[in-house]
């Protein structure tokens, strides 16, 4: 039941300040995070691995940054079908962890089943509780996404960076590396966050003009830097799978090693860009971009649109959350840009050729 919009995707996008209020609700209690037993003891882990594909790739290459940064923790990510033939080394210490939409995810259960008798514990990030991965997981934390239908993952994308930014906010406090205020202004931030996702909901019009122009193109650059790094692939991504146009993305600092010569005036560039500790370099990236005639468009909160000058092409503009935030609200841009493409394009927005929901084959 689409409930009166015109595709899951839409109907999706549009549940999450409800899903992911429901998620925080599940996890979040007066004093902490609480996670069902037997829990995770983040003192004894001294390396993560994680693990996943497509769209779970990103939001596990999203948490890296996270318990790097915030807990110290040191992390592995890849995509599970190079993982698994690559039999990677699991050294002591290790805990694997593995996150999927569907649970039934081909590659990734296989590579969990690698790591079976190797890691020292199996968790999973899940939205089904009852699937394989589920249930071969030690540990198995639901996402309360709901159920997704959209061949493109929007939802439960937000609601796997909630969980592992919970994981991560826990590690950091178990491995005393963040202070009680830090920690409280983060908590304050993740509760409101389903209200600023809402008001954020309120930028489509804007969205779907840029979208229009977005069709247009052939090819398209995502760029981000740091925590906006995985969120420029998974825009890409969504991008790709919906529309059929050409994205790529680049982690911004890479672009002088290449990927600028592909820009001129046909090349529109979408910049993820909130005014966090590294937006002054990525400024001088997009005037790279637009001094070779690229048109820039730049996600990014009021402070960043005053800062980044008059030449850039198209702005959006987002609310202020606490930086640690932005990949979970900057999500939502993501998806829509990618939505309003695909039907500026007229292609078949829930049910992309080619593609399946559940990659139950390798
Ligand atoms: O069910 P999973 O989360 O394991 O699925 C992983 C990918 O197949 C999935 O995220 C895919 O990339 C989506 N179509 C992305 O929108």
């Amino acid at each position: 039941d689409k409930a009166g919009y015109k595709h899951f995707m839409a109907k999706e996008i549009a549940e999450q300040p409800s899903v992911l209020s429901n998620a925080l609700n599940a996890y979040l209690t007066d004093d902490g995070i609480a996670l069902p037993d037997p829990g995770i003891d983040f003192t004894k882990i001294e390396r993560l691995t994680m693990v996943a594909c497509g769209t779970a790739y990103y939001a596990c290459f999203t948490a890296k940054y996270w318990f790097e940064q915030l807990a110290g923790l040191p992390v592995e990510v890849d995509v599970a079908s190079e993982f698994r033939y690559r039999e990677p080394p699991i050294v002591p210490g290790t805990a694997a962890l593995f996150v999927s939409q569907s649970g039934e995810t081909a590659d990734t259960l296989a590579a969990l089943r690698y790591c079976r008798d190797k890691a020292d514990h199996i968790y999973a990030v899940v939205n089904v509780p009852d699937s394989s991965i589920a249930r071969e997981s030690d540990l198995a934390l639901p996402i309360h996404a709901g159920v997704e239908i959209g061949v493109a993952s929007t939802k439960a994308f937000t609601c796997q960076l909630n969980v592992l930014l919970l994981l991560a906010l826990k590690a950091a406090v178990a491995r005393g590396k963040l202070t009680p205020d830090r920690r409280d202004e983060i908590l304050t931030g993740l509760r409101a966050l389903p209200g600023t996702f809402n008001a954020a909901l309120d930028r489509d019009e804007v969205i779907a003009g840029v979208a229009r122009k977005l069709a247009e193109a052939r090819d398209i650059l995502f760029l981000g830097r740091g925590l906006m790094y995985p969120l420029a692939l998974e825009g890409a991504l969504k991008l790709k799978e919906i529309s059929y146009i050409h994205a790529e993305a680049y982690a911004s600092g890479e672009l002088k090693h290449g990927p600028i010569a592909l820009i001129d005036k046909h090349v529109p560039v979408v910049v993820m860009a909130p005014k966090d500790a590294l937006f002054e370099k990525t400024v001088s990236n997009m005037q790279e971009v637009m001094a070779r005639g690229g048109k820039v468009c730049l996600i990014t909160d009021a402070e960043g649109a005053a800062a980044a000058g008059q030449d850039v092409w198209r702005v959006i503009q987002m609310p202020k959350v606490p930086d640690v935030l932005s990949p979970i609200l900057y999500a939502l841009p993501a998806q829509l840009l990618a939505y309003h493409t695909a039907i500026a394009k007229g292609t078949d927005v829930d049910q992309p050729r080619n593609l399946a929901k559940s990659v139950t084959v390798e």
